[in-house]
């Protein structure tokens, strides 16, 4: 049977590559999609045909809309009786969560809400989540585990999907809905978003521009290749596992003056970079236990830092520098 899937954020650096693999293997994908301005929506127009190149015989549409307009979720509800819903549309800076709470909440959870309701008033039954590792805080125990309490974030971010996580639950317990958080760790690669260390560091390979690196470098993060997230995420679709949070990280974190050096080995130049402090939304490191999401999903992560460097490198030749250069 064909599965019908709404994927919300799919103009986005995850959404677009899960709108590729979705359907690749013959799924029908309705994305939703705002554009908004928080990087340069060309960047997303860019990203959507780069879907259609990379899945020429896709049965993939796109809708421009918000994910907060009711009428318009409720309209697609009812046009296309979703098998599936992958919610990854969000407000999804850290830092920048900080400046404006208000609109992360309304998306973030808000959106969220607004969803759950379309999927229970139209008997839909399971969604999968993007949540984040940034849920976890400064938290002391490692590596990351699900059972951690998580109920100590640092900024409004990761907050509002903690509480989109237990919004899930909530509906999950009364309406029997299959939620599935999954929390993505530090995800690079192709198309990936502008205001991320991956894209920036290239950038200033690039430019000579030097990147504000925090702590010297010294801060670690389990750096996850984003097809290994978006298998994590296809495993996630055909799963109905009730109620489940899981980690998708690839369990072994690396300094960001390593994740540099990937960069630098493979590109033969030096990234300029000054000194900075962290700021105090940034947690010192990440480190995912990933034993739930090899059980429960088959998840085996793949890609290394090197290679991951050189897929990274050779699309932002081949889509950013040529574009900022004509
Ligand atoms: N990239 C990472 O390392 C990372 C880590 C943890 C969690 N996540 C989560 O994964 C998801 C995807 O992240 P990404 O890095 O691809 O970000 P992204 O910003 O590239 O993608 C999100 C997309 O959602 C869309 N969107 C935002 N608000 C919307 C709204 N109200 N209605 C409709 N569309 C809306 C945006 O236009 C964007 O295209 C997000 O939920 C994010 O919080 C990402």
């Amino acid at each position: 049977m064909t599965l019908t899937v709404l994927l919300t954020g799919a103009a986005g650096f995850i959404g677009s590559h899960t709108a590729v693999a979705l359907a690749a293997r013959g799924n029908r994908v309705i994305g939703l999609d705002n554009f908004n301005p928080y990087y340069d929506p060309q960047r997303k127009r860019a990203n959507v045909a780069e879907i259609a190149a990379e899945a020429p015989a896709a049965d993939f549409r796109l809708v421009e809309g918000d994910l907060r307009d009711k009428p318009l979720v409720e309209r697609l509800f009812a046009e296309h009786r979703f098998d599936v819903v992958v919610h990854l549309a969000a407000m999804a800076g850290v830092r920048a969560s900080a400046d404006d709470p208000v609109t992360y909440y309304d998306v973030n959870l808000g959106g969220t809400l607004t969803l759950l309701e379309a999927a229970r008033a139209y008997g839909q039954g399971r969604i999968v989540f993007a949540s984040t590792s940034s849920a976890y805080g400064a938290t002391t125990r490692l590596p990351f585990r699900e059972d951690d309490p998580a109920d100590r974030p640092l900024a409004p971010y990761p907050a509002s999907k903690r509480a989109a996580e237990l919004l899930g639950h909530a509906y999950h317990h009364l309406y029997r809905t299959s939620f599935t958080a999954l929390r993505f760790f530090t995800v690079y690669g192709p198309r990936g978003r502008p205001d991320m260390l991956t894209y920036r560091l290239v950038d200033a390979i690039r430019t000579g521009v030097p990147l504000n690196l925090y702590e010297g470098g010294r801060m670690a993060r389990d750096w996850t290749f984003v097809s290994d997230t978006v298998a994590g995420i296809v495993a996630a679709v055909d799963a109905a596992l009730g109620y489940e949070i899981v980690n998708l990280g690839r369990g072994e974190p690396a300094l960001v003056s390593d994740f540099l050096a990937a960069f630098e080995r493979y590109t033969g130049r030096k990234v300029p970079w000054i000194e900075a402090p962290k700021p105090e939304a940034d947690v010192e490191r990440t480190h995912a236990d990933i034993d739930k999401a090899r059980r429960l999903l088959g998840y085996r992560p793949s890609v290394g830092l090197d290679e991951g460097a050189r897929r990274m490198v050779e699309w932002y030749e081949r889509a950013v520098a040529k574009l900022s250069e004509a």
